[in-house]
């Protein structure tokens, strides 16, 4: 096995001599062959340093790139610079333990697709964070993980240690932004397994952390991105964006039918609530779920009442909720909108199914 060791380095001169030596340590007596490619960003000396290192050692090697910044791009670059089957993303810091590197390459051997280092799987600890960190680490983990579907297996996705085999990258047109080239990797890439396995996420060796507010917001960005290229994802945002504008077209023909032509509540609630469905039904024909009409004629026709019948239980999911709020004494209201947001979940599911076939 040749293994392929890719390290961006921002300023880290003090750093990077101790992370190869610690690199050769560990896969010392090991039945695998690597190298390691630094790719540097620096502003002080470190390119003097791996300058030297490299001369040193023949399994080192780096890239400087004068004006570009960026983790996320740099580990792409190492990618392109290496030729390894297998391939390992890690920090120069030492907060990444190479004694986990065989570990991860026997697993990667094993025929795992991508190997993941966790700080949150039973063993591993995040420690060399501190509390502020790790509470920005948890908002940022929990937001990508409820966004984006193919995440929300992963304890870890927002760290920066990973292993995976090249083919995991094939045909995947990586464009991050900021620093998770792992979630790129995990939205965009072909996948079969993926395997955590415990790791102790300890201080830095020297130096300090290049995290900043403004890698924060990008990573804001990343996730906007990552939802919109990954099609599973975009479609639910797609529904419930339509739902919502639904419920505005809901109200605003309700409104017209008591107060313009002075129908009654009820039938006035009931040609809105139909209107709605109509509009919900076409903009997720023709926006959500386009391209995906049922090519059988007869299929095509029972389309729409089967997006009525869904809408339906819908309507009785929701007012279950109510009666159940109600009847333990808490808020009706909050018992709608959970009721929403559960109805929601099973006519997406639903529709998906049934409706469209996506
Ligand atoms: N080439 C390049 N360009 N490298 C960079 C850049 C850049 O613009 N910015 C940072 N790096 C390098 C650093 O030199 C270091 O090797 C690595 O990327 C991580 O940067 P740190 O500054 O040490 O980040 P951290 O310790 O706060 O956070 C890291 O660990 C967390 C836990 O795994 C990152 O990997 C996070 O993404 C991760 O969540
Ligand atoms: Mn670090």
């Amino acid at each position: 096995m040749h293994l392929g060791i890719v390290i961006p380095t921002f300023n880290e001169r003090e750093n990077v001599q101790t992370i190869t030596a610690r690199i050769a340590d560990a896969l010392r007596g090991r039945d695998l062959t690597y190298e390691i490619w630094f790719i540097d960003d620096s502003r002080d000396d470190t390119p003097q340093v791996l300058e030297a290192l490299s001369a040193a050692h023949p399994e080192v090697h780096y890239v400087h790139r004068k004006d570009a910044r960026g983790l996320a791009t740099a580990v792409v670059e190492g990618f392109a610079r290496t030729s390894a089957e297998y391939l390992v993303v890690m920090d120069a810091d030492l907060q990444h333990p190479p004694e986990l590197l065989p570990v991860i390459a026997e697993r990667l051997a094993e025929g795992i697709d991508i190997v993941i280092p966790s700080r949150f799987v039973p063993g591993g600890s995040d420690g060399g964070l501190n509390t502020f960190r790790k509470l920005v680490s948890w908002t940022a983990r929990t937001m990508g993980r409820v966004a984006i579907r193919r995440l929300r297996h992963i304890s870890d996705c927002t760290g920066g240690y990973f292993g995976l085999r090249r083919s995991v990258l094939a045909g995947a047109d990586l464009s991050p932004i900021g620093w998770k080239i792992l979630m790129e990797i995990l939205v965009k890439g072909r996948y079969q397994t993926v395997h955590e396995v415990p790791y102790q996420f300890v201080d830095r060796d020297a130096g300090e952390s290049k995290m900043s507010l403004r890698e924060q917001w990008n990573y804001v960005r990343h996730i906007v991105r990552l939802v919109w290229s990954s099609p599973e994802d975009r479609r639910f945002y797609l529904f419930c964006f339509v739902g919502g504008l639904g419920m505005v077209v809901n109200l605003a023909v309700m409104s017209l039918m008591m107060y313009v032509f002075h129908l009654r509540e009820v039938p006035s609630s009931v040609i809105a609530s139909l209107v709605a469905m109509a509009h919900n039904f076409l903009w997720n024909d023709n926006m959500t779920w386009k391209g995906h009409a049922h090519p059988v004629k007869w299929r095509r026709a029972l389309q729409i009442p089967m997006f009525m019948l869904i809408s339906g239980v819908s309507l009785a999911i929701t007012a279950l909720f109510v009666k159940g709020f109600v009847w333990l004494h808490w808020s009706p209201l909050a018992g709608q909108l959970i009721g929403i947001i559960v109805a929601t979940l099973w006519s997406y599911t639903a529709n998906n199914r049934w409706t469209w076939k996506a």
